[in-house]
């Protein structure tokens, strides 16, 4: 069964014409799934409705049309104990971590924070001890080291709050990360090293990706398959490395002019 599967989604939004409000649609009539353990792509445009297309799979807004189920179970229908189970099983990593990151807390707080909201329902221990062991494991597991838990995300370079961020994002044991442009604020080589944890936290947790980004080099190093949005609409999908040799659509073929090659400490 595919982790998420959306089936004819649309969303639309008001937007005022004059006097008159008309109805814009963001997103028209998309459909794919993300099977379990793969990096689905989502490629295209500013504009062209991707993180709109994130949201909903998040279920922070709901589809206009059409149906998004997550492990089965579709968001539209999902009872309140049903969408806080799924919630966790899925967890957002955006562009700017440091607009995610609470600046008055320290990194032992921010990476602690899920188990006190959520701990005792799922039955881990959230004695000072526990919580502190538990950060300290998941600031390992993306590359940093306990000396970071007394410090404020205002100290941290921005490669390292978005490592700050991830680790966040793993608390829980999600199964999917929703990457919607992660490393865009990141300078080059910094960006390499986070896709490159990305990639490592994947083969070791098993998780499952839909990686957002306008850098096609981007998406095409991190992707099993690619989703070509444009104007919100999905017009070509594809196995990463057959979409990139043999592009069907002219925007597709001109997303992959427009970026520039990925730096060398990305290689395959
Ligand atoms: N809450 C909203 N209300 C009205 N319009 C919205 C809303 N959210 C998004 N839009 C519009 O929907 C369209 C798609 O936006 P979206 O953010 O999904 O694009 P995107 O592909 O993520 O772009 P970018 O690459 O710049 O992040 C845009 O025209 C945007 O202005
Ligand atoms: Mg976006």
């Amino acid at each position: 069964m595919p982790l998420v599967e959306i089936n004819a989604v649309s969303k639309q939004y008001p937007r005022r014409a004059g006097l008159r409000m008309e109805w814009q649609a963001v997103v028209r009539d998309v459909s794919f799934a993300i099977e379990p353990g793969e990096t689905l792509g989502l490629v295209g445009e500013s504009g062209s409705g991707k993180t709109t297309v994130a949201r909903m799979v998040l279920g922070l807004v709901s589809a206009s049309s059409g149906t998004v189920r997550v492990d089965g179970v579709d968001l539209g229908r999902a009872s309140a104990r049903e969408m806080r189970r799924l919630r966790r099983q899925m967890q957002p990593v955006f562009q700017d971590p440091y607009a995610a990151l609470n600046p008055r807390m320290n990194v032992l707080e921010i990476v602690s924070e899920p188990f006190l909201i959520h701990g005792r329902e799922l039955g881990f221990a959230t004695s000072r001890a526990a919580l502190r062991a538990k950060a300290v494991e998941l600031l390992r597991a993306v590359g940093l080291d306990a000396s970071a838990l007394t410090r404020h995300p205002h100290e941290f370079s921005g490669g390292q709050r978005q490592r700050i961020n991830i680790a966040r994002a793993l608390a829980l044991r999600p199964r999917l990360l929703i990457l919607d442009e992660p490393v865009s604020a990141l300078d080059v080589s910094v960006a390499a090293q986070i896709v490159n944890l990305l990639r490592g936290l994947q083969r070791e947790h098993g998780l499952t990706y839909l990686f957002i980004s306008h850098s096609m080099p981007l998406v095409r190093y991190l992707s099993t398959r690619i989703a070509v949005m444009e104007r919100g609409r999905l017009v070509e999908m594809g196995e990463a490395e057959e979409l990139c040799a043999n592009p069907r659509e002219p925007y597709t073929r001109k997303l992959l002019a427009a970026t520039p090659e990925l730096p060398a400490a990305m290689g395959p």
